[in-house]
């Protein structure tokens, strides 16, 4: 177990564990007060919990890896936090599962919507383990899964809602904002961290 930004963390050998990406999107996470906010790609929920921590009315957090779903809701729980009243763990590709989820919880959109995207450009020689796999591979140009990410979720997002992505450089920083602008959104790089090889990237998008 470790703590991250005052925030318990257990982990787990097939779940992403958080890492700098993972702070640089905690310590710039919008103003969430009283929103519905959605995590994508939650991984151990630290991003869904401290949505929660930082006063969200209500958080969704969902990923592909089924242990990911298990492992967020034991941190939510570990963090003493409302699990299944004011946070929800689920399973989904995406946005695959999202008309159920909304039915069960009575939510049309969100206000905001967080992805820490598997981002890195990945060959078949580079793959891992399946689960742990799924959050890295960005497929071989790294935009495999943002790329639907950001097709559809003008879909579940309320009107002047917020989307904070992070990407590194590698996943082409000017691809992101292009096609969130195609798409309607008004995008910027608000943070940034230098490593040798990539920058890592938080962009936030407006609906507008
Ligand atoms: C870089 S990790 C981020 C984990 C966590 N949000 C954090 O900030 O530490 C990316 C996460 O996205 C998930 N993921 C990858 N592809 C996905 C998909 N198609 N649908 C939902 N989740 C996905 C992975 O399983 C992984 O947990």
């Amino acid at each position: 177990m470790r703590t991250i930004k005052n925030i318990l963390i257990k982990i787990h050998p097939k779940v992403y564990e958080p890492a700098e990406d993972s702070e640089l999107l905690l310590d710039n996470l919008v103003n969430v007060k009283n929103k519905i906010v959605l995590d994508v790609g939650t991984g151990t929920g630290i991003q869904a919990i401290n949505a929660i921590k930082r006063g969200a009315k209500k958080v969704v957090g969902i990923d592909i890896n089924p242990y990911a779903i298990k492992t967020a809701k034991e941190n939510a729980l570990l963090n003493k936090l409302k699990l299944n009243e004011d946070i929800f763990f689920f399973e989904s590709d995406l946005f695959k599962n999202m008309g159920e989820i909304k039915n069960k919880l009575n939510i049309n959109r969100f206000d905001v919507i967080l992805f820490n995207a598997p981002y890195l450009p990945t060959s078949k020689e580079e793959k891992l383990e399946k689960y742990l796999n799924y959050a890295f591979d960005g497929g071989i140009d790294g935009r495999k899964v943002l790329d639907r990410f950001i097709d559809e979720v003008g879909d579940y997002l309320k009107e002047n809602g917020i989307i904070q992505i992070v990407q590194s450089s590698l996943t082409g920083e000017e691809k992101t904002l292009k096609l969130l602008k195609k798409h309607g959104f008004r995008a910027k790089k608000t943070a940034s961290m230098k490593f040798p090889y990539e920058e890592v990237q938080i962009i936030l998008a407006k609906h507008i």
